[in-house]
């Protein structure tokens, strides 16, 4: 999506049909942690890149290219043979850090040095069952990622207590504009236990600027959103956005606490993959888990229900709108995404570009 000012102040147009290159040099979420079991091999494409992901014999999660350096077959469809990935064509063999480790066709004398070929590995960071993984924009980038992936509120030993994923046939940034748009809810989420149209109200939230996004400031969640009322207490809730497409919701009530993580993840240009997980320090919470689990369904669904309508009228290449206030995030995210692309390729640091402010508008 393309964001072009058309002049009037606040007021732009996106052209939904180039999609842009996805931001880089950013560690984007990819995986649960139960996903990748000891012994199998799993691929994903990220970004349009194929991934196999394994566990080497230490447990630790593993990332290389999915596509072997002889003929292109993709080591995916091969098996872990002793602490290595065995590529099912010709059976060469590679470690987990990418470096060959064995060709069974070489006989004594063909002095072919198989640790000179390697196929690209990629960097992942494991923590509170999530897998992340750094997406250089250089592909020979050999060295270690200049930060880890975002440090979020838990303690170390915290679980997800629930997980809703969905794939949404969409390119990111309608995904990620979807999320944050806060005037669709009354319409797109009204179902009896959310909020219903007749409940529009006019709202003001404070934002200002985070590490690679904006934060809508602690406040007490609207009166018309029912299921916070299941935390009980009087909870104050603080939601976070920052590349390259993950919001945090921390909801606080006394001592109980809820993390709510979100990600879109882009598989391709036209498909994204929606995470929502949440986190809770609440034991009896488990309990809800069997009533919360469809709801997170439906809730998701809705939003992808919206994205699929979407790509109806996309088909037509129509120039968009995004107006003030309520659009404001989105605008921010296009903003955010241009200025992080531009200080990577003048080489300076990300200067973010929210001011600190007050968004109003109804819903
Ligand atoms: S294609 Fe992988 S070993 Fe030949
Ligand atoms: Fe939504």
């Amino acid at each position: 999506m393309d964001l072009t000012a058309t002049g009037t102040e606040g007021v732009t147009a996106a052209s939904a049909s180039a999609a842009p290159p996805f931001a880089r040099d950013l560690w984007y979420f990819a995986l649960l942690s139960r996903d990748v079991k000891a012994g199998k091999l799993l691929h994903k494409t990220l970004l349009g890149e194929p991934i196999v992901f394994g566990r080497a014999p230490d447990g630790a999660a593993f990332a290389l290219r999915d596509l072997c350096p002889h003929r292109g077959v993709p080591l995916s469809a091969g098996k872990m043979q002793d602490g290595t990935v065995e590529c099912p064509y010709h059976g060469w063999r590679f470690g987990p850090d990418g470096g060959c480790r064995l060709i069974p066709s070489l006989v004594e004398g063909q002095d072919i040095d198989a640790s000179r070929i390697r196929v690209r590995r990629y960097h992942l960071s494991e923590k509170n069952g999530l897998i992340w993984i750094y997406m250089p924009a250089d592909e020979r980038f050999a060295g270690e990622p200049p930060e880890g992936p975002p440090d979020l509120p838990l303690d170390p030993t915290q679980k997800p207590g629930l997980v809703e994923r969905q794939l949404f046939p969409c390119q990111l940034d309608h995904a990620v504009v979807g999320l944050m748009d806060p005037a669709h809810g009354p319409f797109v989420h009204n179902v009896w236990w959310w909020r219903k149209p007749h409940s529009i109200h006019a709202k003001a939230k404070n934002y200002g600027p985070s590490r690679r996004g904006f934060t809508m400031l602690p406040h007490a969640p609207s009166k018309n959103a029912g299921l916070y009322k299941l935390i009980g207490g009087r909870p104050v809730t603080e939601i976070v956005f920052e590349l390259p497409g993950l919001r945090y919701e921390i909801i606080t009530a006394g001592t109980s606490k809820v993390f709510g993580f979100t990600s879109c993840t882009p598989l391709t240009a036209t498909e994204t993959e929606v995470t929502q997980v949440f986190f809770w320090n609440m034991g009896w919470a488990k309990l809800l888990r069997p009533f919360l689990q469809p709801i997170a369904r439906i809730f998701l669904g809705q939003d992808r229900t919206m994205v699929t309508l979407q790509r109806e009228g996309l088909k037509h290449d129509p120039r968009l709108m995004l107006i003030r206030d309520a659009d404001m995030p989105a605008m921010w995210y296009f903003r955010i995404k241009k200025e992080w692309a531009a200080a990577k390729a003048e080489n300076r640091p990300f200067v973010n570009p929210v001011p600190e402010t007050t968004l109003r508008w109804r819903s």
